[in-house]
């Protein structure tokens, strides 16, 4: 026979069997309507007993594989070959790149620190209310979120952020991903586009692609979006914001435009869409409003615990005008019913014993802390650069006078320095406007690593400029 079993395996002989037949009449290698040898004949072959053969045919026969004609033998029937694609070898090759190197400094934006995470606590949390709570918690709940974690963000929002919300108002997402993915899903329906700010998170505008909505980019300046270039003639779906620290540039969008934006959402009947993800750390001044707070029914609001806490929690929520709740509870319960409500009630009584606000707090000094190295240490190596958005969140920007910071420049900074950046160009829509600023985060970066990273920025940026760009 064509193939040999092994007996040392941990498969058993009749897993072998089966696993080696069908891979042979899936390649083709036994063709439609050819005969199998008898089930006494494979099994001498193989020397295995006849039982295992006969109990692989019957599988083989009640899956579709093989028929069995009477008085004439065991055939392999037709329609049982496929052309396989090799997906293996690419798949082993691309979890190679993606490995990333120990020694690499990552300046990635919006990466929170994860070492600070309050593993003691939530460890403690987790585990009171895994024995504490009621046996109902583990059956399947409303897809809203658990009543008492709505009541405290709706608290908490309220307070914090100036959101005017009950807790009827909010549902529980996995992340502020699927809420934007259901928003999208909800207002593109009828093939109704996305104004997005340009230049945007990539990761979120690639949601709204994904969900097939097509994308108008609105360009921002040094105050947010500008309203002016929102079109008259044709309004969106919804408008896309960060209102309270623009993702890459940093800013602060201003009341005027805030109110513009809903003058003209009212005038065409659209929805703002409002990501608020790290404006808790403000460094500067006090944290601005939600844009929410000027009016809750034009407002859609989208938050994260990903940045404040960690993205490990999977846990983010819409606030949402009273219009869309039940579409969108639908929507939430047909993708995946529910959030874990485990994950939730610890998030509660995290929430509820004063725990977030203690960490938000500690956070902020550690960040603040991290960006001000940043900020000295960009100041020593490079003079000249300007620094913009660094009042607030994870990031910030820096616009340099006289380099561009091209795709070879950044691969040539990575391969010379072991230093990671990202250009705000890679985030921008319309291309070349912001090819003199990176986006540098530093949440998840020790003070030596971003006072090394900045060095060695500066030591590779000069080596290229002297000799790479001479030999382009
Ligand atoms: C602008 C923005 N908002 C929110 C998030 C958080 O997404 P999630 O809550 O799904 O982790 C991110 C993630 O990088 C982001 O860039």
């Amino acid at each position: 026979m064509w193939f040999q079993v092994d007996k040392s395996s941990r498969k058993t002989l009749t897993q072998q069997v089966y696993e080696q037949l069908i891979n042979y009449i899936l390649d083709g290698n036994i063709k439609t309507n050819e005969k199998l040898p008898s089930s006494r004949e494979l099994a001498n072959s193989l020397g295995v007993s006849r039982n295992i053969i006969l109990e692989v045919y019957d599988q083989l026969v009640s899956e579709g594989y093989l028929t069995v004609i009477p008085r004439s033998g065991t055939f392999v029937a037709p329609g049982s070959m496929i052309n396989k694609i090799k997906y293996q070898d690419t798949y082993k090759e691309k979890l190679v790149h993606e490995e990333p190197s120990k020694d690499i400094i990552d300046f990635k934006a919006a990466t929170p620190a994860m070492d600070h995470f309050p593993r003691k606590v939530w460890g403690r949390l987790a585990k009171e209310v895994c024995y504490e709570a009621s046996d109902s918690i583990f059956g399947y709940q409303s897809s809203e979120g658990l009543l008492e974690l709505r009541e405290e963000l709706s608290k908490y929002l309220h307070i914090n952020r100036g959101v005017k919300s009950t807790s009827e108002q909010i549902v529980i997402t996995s992340g502020a991903t699927q809420a934007l993915s259901l928003i999208t899903k909800l207002l593109t329906s009828n093939g109704e586009y996305i104004a997005v700010e340009d230049p945007v998170t990539d990761e979120m505008r690639t949601i709204f692609s994904y969900n097939g909505a097509s994308i108008f980019p609105v360009p921002v300046d040094d105050k947010g979006i500008n309203p002016e270039h929102l079109s008259q003639e044709s309004p969106p779906g919804f408008i896309f914001v960060l209102p309270s620290h623009q993702f890459p540039l940093g800013g602060t969008l201003t009341v005027q435009r805030r109110i513009q934006l809903i003058e003209y959402a009212r005038k065409f009947n659209c929805y703002i869409v409002e990501d608020d993800y790290d404006s808790e750390f403000t460094y500067e001044g006090t944290p601005v409003h939600s844009v929410q707070g000027l009016d809750p029914e034009r407002v859609i609001y989208v938050g994260t615990f990903s940045k404040i806490l960690s993205p490990t929690l999977r846990i983010g929520y819409v606030v949402l005008p009273t219009s869309l709740i039940e579409s969108f509870k639908k929507l939430k319960w047909y993708t995946d019913r529910h959030n874990s409500s485990l994950e939730q009630l610890i998030l509660t009584r995290f929430l509820k014993d004063g725990f977030l606000d203690r960490h938000v707090r500690k956070m902020k000094r550690i960040y603040k802390q991290r960006r001000d190295t940043l900020v000295n240490s960009l100041g020593r190596h490079f003079p000249d650069c300007t620094i913009l958005g660094q009042a607030a969140g994870m990031h910030l920007v820096v616009e340099f006078h006289s380099i561009e910071f091209t795709k070879k420049l950044i691969k040539s900074v990575e391969e010379e320095s072991n230093v990671k950046i990202y250009s705000v160009d890679q985030y921008s829509i319309l291309k070349g406007s912001h090819l003199n600023k990176i986006v540098m985060g530093y949440g998840s970066l020790s003070a030596e690593k971003i006072e090394e990273g900045v060095k060695n920025l500066k030591d590779a940026v000069s080596v290229y400029m002297q000799t790479g760009r001479r030999l382009n």
